[in-house]
């Protein structure tokens, strides 16, 4: 039974993320959806609000949803995980990653990150551009869960008729 840790701030989820769940639930046995909980970037949604989000979006049984505070690498021994898994979109995650996955090989030997790389159309998508559009009052329904476009809009109060 291999468990896989997918850690990232999911402020919120977007069709990105659940591209990398379902091609991380092709790999491994588990897939454990790890929200952090600060993180130091003034998130739009709660830990609450993500946890719930990534669970109404992500019903597979073999997925898991937590919040985890401290380091992941104790997250991922504490929960018996052996892979870190990250996405990938263009060459500019790279360097961050790699460093990230150094630093967690340094902490513990023992877990392997890998990188999985998302489906075109969500190569140029982030939290944070879905944010900024939205708190400009525009939508991006083929990008995010229908489900994240409505509580968007309830966020910045930027429901239109029709
Ligand atoms: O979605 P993000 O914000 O790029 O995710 C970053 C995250 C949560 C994976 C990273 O910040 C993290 O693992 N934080 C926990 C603290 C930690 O373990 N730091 C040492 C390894 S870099």
């Amino acid at each position: 039974m291999t468990i896989a840790v997918f850690p990232g701030s999911f402020d919120p989820i977007t069709n990105g993320h659940l591209d990398l769940i379902e091609r991380a639930l092709k790999m491994f046995d588990r897939v454990l959806v790890a929200i952090l909980v600060n993180a130091g970037k003034d998130p739009l949604f709660t830990i609450e609000e993500r946890v719930r989000l990534v669970r109404a979006c992500a019903p597979d049984e073999r997925v898991e949803v937590h919040s985890f505070q401290g380091l992941l690498v104790e997250f991922a021994h504490q929960q018996n995980a052996t892979v870190i898994v990250r996405g990938l979109r263009a060459v500019s995650d790279f360097e961050y990653e790699l460093q990230m996955a150094m630093m967690n090989r340094e902490l513990a030997h023992d877990l392997e990150t890998v990188f999985l790389t998302p489906q075109t159309v969500y190569s140029y998508l982030s939290s944070r551009l879905v944010k900024q559009v939205a708190s400009l009052g525009g939508k991006v329904p083929n990008l995010v869960p229908k489900l994240v476009v409505d509580e968007l809009e309830r966020k910045f109060g930027t429901k239109r008729n029709g």
